[in-house]
């Protein structure tokens, strides 16, 4: 008999985002070390693989105005997980960075800091957005065109990886010299080998370009079905979802063999929610009111006004959508990482709210992002069994809506039920992240 494959969860801290709800009495800063510090203990305390932390370059716009209908402001996230090093001992660390705004050396340093630091828990989620609005930040003109944002982006980690193997692992540096297209470097670096030989990479990006980067360099793909920004209407049922991370899972297990690698090479975990309840009506509800609270009426209107490019502040939430048509306008919402077709959209809303007799803000919450995984503590961990038993992931990052406790009711009732079924780990059976996963060391290339 083959032995059955566990399941890995990682913990998505809430920080910035439009799942958070941040009039919930409960919520927290999401700044203070408190927060952070709160979830990733939960996490651990859950025996997750790693925890997650997003980044965001620039403060988004709307209308020439700060966007704070979500809560704005996040520290550095590699010097929070260093923080969360010191108070956590097998959790594994994850920190988003671009690679377009990033170099080589300085972040291939301060991976591997992590990594002895936490006795080899760092992992890297690389990321390409290339805008100029983030852009300014950085530098003046002269932004990365957006087609060679993976080429880039696969310098940048080969390069690194060179650094992390220019060391010999019996300690000696060794000099490094990279001679690319984007990176023209040579000098020594200033760390011995890491635990894990290389931090852990991980791969966000939905496209066909980032699909094809994450066969080739990375070691687990952070996908996107559940947890929202897909365009309306899709993935509706469950089925649906079920058959969405199937396609996907088949799709990017097959680009595996052109390089060379095997699919248990790349661990593919899509964001998604939970909510829980006694009964499946009580979770039904509770998943209900979530929505609501996440669509205030303003963030209805502004969603609306993301979509249809022009303001809309004239318009009643609880009326009936606009029946002008879009005018896309690229510079009314600034910041945003994906954007999708406006008109296409525009029209499918309309069709929904047409057929269920839905106001605008009734449309977006029924159109935008859904609950992945809805029901009684038994429900859920019996789906999130099959959907990895079916091959539609290899685990899944848990996005709560709630800073900092979101996760305390998913690690208290469903990691038991999971662990019972046989679906999860009852301890950690190694040190390092790559041991989480079940990745093995890379070999030495010296
Ligand atoms: C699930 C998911 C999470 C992402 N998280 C971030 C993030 O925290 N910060 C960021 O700058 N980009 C983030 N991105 C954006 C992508 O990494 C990527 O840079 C962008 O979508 C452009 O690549 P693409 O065309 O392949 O999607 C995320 C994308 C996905 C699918």
């Amino acid at each position: 008999m083959t032995a059955r494959r566990t399941m890995h969860l990682a913990a998505h801290f809430p920080g910035v985002n439009n799942t958070t709800v941040w009039a919930d009495p409960r919520s927290a800063s999401q700044i203070e070390f408190a927060s952070f510090e709160h979830l990733a203990r939960t996490a651990e305390r859950g025996l997750f693989d790693f925890f997650f932390l997003a980044e965001g370059l620039r403060l988004r716009e709307h209308k020439g105005r700060i966007h704070d209908l979500d809560v704005v402001g996040r520290p550095e996230s590699l010097t929070v997980l260093n923080a969360l090093a010191a108070v956590t001992e097998r959790l594994g660390l994850a920190a988003t960075v671009n690679a377009t705004f990033n170099e080589p050396y300085e972040l291939a340093r301060r991976l591997a800091t992590l990594d002895h630091l936490s006795g080899g828990r760092a992992a890297w989620n690389v990321v390409t957005s290339s805008d100029a609005f983030t852009g300014e930040n950085f530098r003046r003109g002269g932004f990365l065109d957006r087609s060679e944002r993976y080429t880039r982006a696969a310098e940048f980690v080969a390069t690194a990886r060179e650094l992390w193997d220019s060391w010999t692992p019996d300690g000696t540096p060794r000099p490094f010299a990279h001679h690319g297209r984007h990176f023209d470097i040579a000098g020594e670096f200033t760390l011995p080998r890491a635990p894990q030989g290389h931090p852990v990479v991980i791969q966000a990006g939905d496209s066909d370009e980032g699909r094809e980067f994450a066969a080739s360099s990375a070691d687990v793909i952070f996908s996107d079905w559940g947890s929202g920004g897909h365009p309306p209407g899709r993935h509706s049922t469950r089925h649906g979802t079920l058959e969405a991370g199937r396609a996907f899972y088949t799709d990017v297990k097959r680009r595996l063999a052109r390089y060379g690698r095997s699919p248990d090479d790349l661990k593919i975990m899509p964001g998604v929610t939970v909510v829980l309840g006694d009964t499946a009506a009580e979770a039904r509800e509770r998943a209900e009111e979530i929505r609501r609270q996440q669509v205030s009426p303003q963030t209805a209107i502004l969603t609306l006004e993301q979509i249809w490019g022009v303001d809309l502040s004239a318009y009643d939430p609880d009326g009936p959508l606009p029946d002008v048509d879009p005018v896309p306008d690229p510079q009314l919402s600034q910041g945003r990482t994906r954007q999708g077709d406006s008109t296409a959209i525009a029209e499918k809303w309309r069709a929904l709210a047409q057929e269920k007799g839905l106001s605008i803000r009734q449309t977006v919450i029924e159109a935008g992002a859904r609950q992945s995984f809805v029901g009684t503590p038994e429900a859920v961990a019996a789906e999130l069994e099959e959907f990895v038993a079916r091959d539609a992931a290899d685990g899944f990052i848990l996005v709560p809506h709630l800073t900092p406790g979101g996760l305390d009711e998913f690690v208290d009732r469903v990691v038991p039920l999971l662990q019972e079924r046989g679906a999860f780990r009852t301890e950690y059976e190694g040190t390092t992240l790559r041991s989480h996963l079940g990745l093995a060391e890379p070999v030495w290339k010296g």
